[in-house]
């Protein structure tokens, strides 16, 4: 049985690249009866750009819903938040003994950030072993996880193999990647990778209104409507094509090429796909946010899980380490 584990930050609503490039590829692995999956959201990683309270929890609530709205079988697997179980942190202080400063220093989110973000916090230069603390916490095998996300594993295998060096046995266990290579970045509004920081991304749990006016703001050309238009290069069609059925989206391609067929026309129909492929997630998501408390529970159920598993890591490694247990 392989334990598959990935976490999401708590700093945004999820949006259409997250549902399709993470959070849909992991419920599909959790459905396999051979794995056994331990999905958190990493609030804790969150403070390190969102401050307001509020405004995290508003998040952390929107990615649970999420989670349940994509069909998450919360009964056979683990769901929880990061900061409920507090042996998150106390790992990550161990494993941080045994992190090289200069990995931290060159590692490319971290530069890459930094040039980015006005707070550069301490917290943002130790992420990588708040990580490496999620993953070894709970002995997961395989991690699910975006091309950007590889190196962070990496600096896991080596801190965990470190703190196993120094005490001689395998405490930690080494877990493994799972970057698909298959799976295509989602383009966003403007064509550009859809990302949170580019506000170029899709809700699709926005009220019907509001979903269509995002929709229609998608980047087009400006190719009159008579005319024919090259499916290709358009970020509609791209959209579409990612959810419609082949025969959908073979007639789509036929009415660009023909022309007398407008973007209008196509955002349109994007705007139905999305209602209509989302309608059951949709209708889940609502009611988990109409219903804090029913989330609530859940989440406090997978906690009680994932603290149990924690316990007994913190313990063997308090034990190696000689902090007694
Ligand atoms: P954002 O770029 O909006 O801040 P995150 O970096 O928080 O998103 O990503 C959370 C997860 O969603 C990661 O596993 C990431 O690989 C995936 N993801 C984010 N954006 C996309 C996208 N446009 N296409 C495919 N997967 C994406
Ligand atoms: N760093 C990951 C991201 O931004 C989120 C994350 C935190 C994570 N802890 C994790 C992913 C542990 C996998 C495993 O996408």
């Amino acid at each position: 049985m392989a334990r598959i584990l990935t976490g999401i930050q708590s700093s945004g609503r999820p949006h259409l690249g997250n549902i399709l490039g993470a959070i849909q590829p992991a419920i599909e692995l959790s459905r396999d009866p051979q794995n056994e999956s331990f999905f958190f959201i990493a609030d804790l990683h969150s403070l390190i750009t969102i401050k307001e309270g509020s405004q995290r929890e508003e998040y952390i609530r929107a990615i649970a819903a999420t989670w349940l709205a994509f069909g998450f079988d919360t009964d056979r697997n683990v769901f929880w938040r990061q900061s409920r179980v507090q042996e998150h942190t106390e790992l990550a202080w161990y494993l941080s003994c045994f992190t090289p400063f200069p990995m931290l220093a060159n590692a490319h989110s971290f530069k890459e950030k930094s040039e980015r973000l006005s707070d550069v916090n301490a917290g943002l230069f130790t992420y990588p072993v708040l990580q490496a603390a999620d993953i070894l916490l709970y002995d997961a095998n395989i991690v699910p996880v975006g091309k950007d996300q590889k190196q962070h594993l990496e600096m896991t295998r080596d801190i965990a193999s470190a703190l196993n060096r120094q005490v001689g046995k395998e405490v930690l266990v080494l877990p493994e990647s799972r970057i698909d290579e298959k799976l295509m970045v989602i383009p966003g509004l403007d064509g550009q990778k859809m990302s949170k920081s580019y506000h170029n991304y899709i809700d699709i749990f926005l009220p019907e209104k509001d979903l269509r006016k995002v929709v229609m703001k998608i980047v087009s050309d400006s190719t009159p409507l008579e005319e024919p238009k090259n499916p290709d290069t358009d970020i509609t069609y791209q959209l579409y094509s990612l959810l419609a059925t082949e025969a959908e989206v073979a007639q789509m391609r036929q009415n660009y090429q023909n022309g007398g067929y407008g973007y209008g026309h196509a955002k349109q129909a994007l705007y139905e796909l999305f209602m209509e492929s989302f309608e059951e997630p949709r209708r889940i998501y609502n009611y988990y946010m109409e219903n804090p408390g029913e989330l609530e529970r859940k989440l406090e159920e997978g906690e009680e899980k994932a603290r149990q598993i924690a316990r007994n890591t913190i313990s063997r490694v308090r034990q190696a380490l000689g902090f007694g247990s």
